[in-house]
């Protein structure tokens, strides 16, 4: 049987995580995988999970299933800081999901049902997993200009442009916030025409939500989100707790979906938890738990809210420390545009070559995309790393 098979592809993000690992040099830099790193260069269990765990692990008297739909208090903590009063309830269903990709898969899987093949838009560029997570649920995919490297500034006319192409039925996958790889995010003005040619079109709005909290804020960054569920009548969204919670390994997040009434949104649900029964029966519950002991906990949410903050406030400003040795480093304004952009992302438009000379050299790994982790610039060697970039792309 197995001799049928070709070597999978490699993720470039997966990859260059494995490279890292084997390079002994000290001075090494990791800009790769998305993962927070504080000025220490850790990823650090946050304060309020730490006590929700200790809460969980002293008070948790069995480990019988939850359910299909996972823990009910969860889910509901999670419609409410992703999608608050913007849509009645009783158009809203949410299930817990193993992680951001589980959730894109399961509601891949559950629109592969309503439509088989149906065929979603993706941003150019856009995280390297969308596309092989979408065909392996069934669906088509086909991408919509987005980014425009000389300028770091998002392709709005063009993006609408290619969507008029867009026919009815068909999906149009959006990130809510902090745009991975580049960082670049719609204004609300901008989210304001996407609902209008959602509207105008019939196509169904798909928010990968996966760094809530990173961009501008929890309220601000799920503004654009909300504008567009208080105005469309279908929606699905995939939020991940992976990073604004820091429980990457313990695989949280939850699958949305708005329906154009009550009825509808209980049949999409049920063939929803369908799906899910299918793939892995039923989700698993800890990491789930202590996020919803969080959001439950006014004194845990609060004390949350004040991590996720400094989280957000420390990028914002190496974003901007970070600009400012490049622009010392280069004599030129080229890279500013990294200090206006949001969360954890950013692209710094180096050809293979070029990334490839500065991970070799100099110990710097960088997405082969030259995607960078802000959060893992290391704030003392800011101007190192700079001189660095510009020699090396000169
Ligand atoms: C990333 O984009 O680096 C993260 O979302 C991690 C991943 O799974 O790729």
């Amino acid at each position: 049987m197995f001799e049928t098979l070709q070597s999978a592809p490699a993720d470039k993000i997966l990859a260059l995580m494995a490279l890292y690992r084997e390079d002994p040099r000290q001075d090494k830099v990791d800009l790769g995988v998305g993962i927070y790193k504080d000025a220490d260069g850790n990823t650090p269990v946050l304060r309020a999970i730490r006590k929700a765990e200790e809460r969980l692990f002293g008070s948790q008297t069995t480990k019988a299933y939850v359910g299909l739909q996972g823990d009910k208090e969860f889910c509901a903590a999670m419609g409410e800081i992703v999608i608050a009063d913007a849509v009645p309830a009783s158009r809203m269903r949410v299930c817990q999901a193993p992680g951001g990709s589980g959730a894109l898969s399961i509601l891949a899987m559950m629109i592969n049902r309503a439509r088989p093949g149906a065929n979603v838009w993706i941003s150019d560029p856009s995280w390297p997993n969308h596309i092989p997570l979408l065909s392996g649920a069934g669906l088509t995919t086909q991408s919509y200009p987005y980014y425009d490297a000389e300028t770091g500034q998002i392709r709005f006319e063009a993006m609408i442009e290619a969507l008029e192409e867009a026919e009815t039925g068909d999906v149009l996958l959006l990130h809510g916030c902090c745009h991975n790889p580049t960082g670049a995010d719609l204004t609300l003005e901008q989210w304001q025409a996407v609902a209008n040619l959602c509207n105008d079109k019939g196509l169904l709005p798909f928010v990968d939500f996966a760094y809530l909290g990173f961009g501008d804020g929890l309220q601000q960054d799920a503004a654009g989100l909300r504008l567009l569920a208080a105005q469309v009548s279908e929606m699905i969204i995939a939020a991940s707790c992976s990073k604004n919670f820091g429980v990457y390994r313990e695989r949280v997040g939850a699958a949305m979906l708005i329906g154009a009434n009550s009825d509808e949104a209980d049949i999409a649900f049920g063939q929803l938890l369908s799906v899910t029964r299918s793939v892995y029966s039923m989700p698993p519950d800890h990491g789930a738990a202590i996020v919803r002991i969080v959001l439950c906990d006014p004194e845990l949410r609060a004390d949350w809210q004040l991590e996720l903050e400094e989280m957000r406030q420390r990028m914002e400003k190496l974003r901007q420390d970070f600009a400012d040795a490049l622009r010392r480093a280069s004599n030129s304004s080229r890279y500013d545009f990294i200090a206006s952009q949001k969360g954890m992302f950013s692209r710094l438009g180096l050809t293979t070559q070029q990334i490839e000379t500065l991970r070799e050299n100099h110990g710097i790994y960088i997405v082969g995309d030259s995607r960078i982790n802000i959060a893992g610039l290391p704030q003392g060697r800011l101007d190192e790393l700079a001189r660095a970039i510009v020699a090396t792309s000169e």
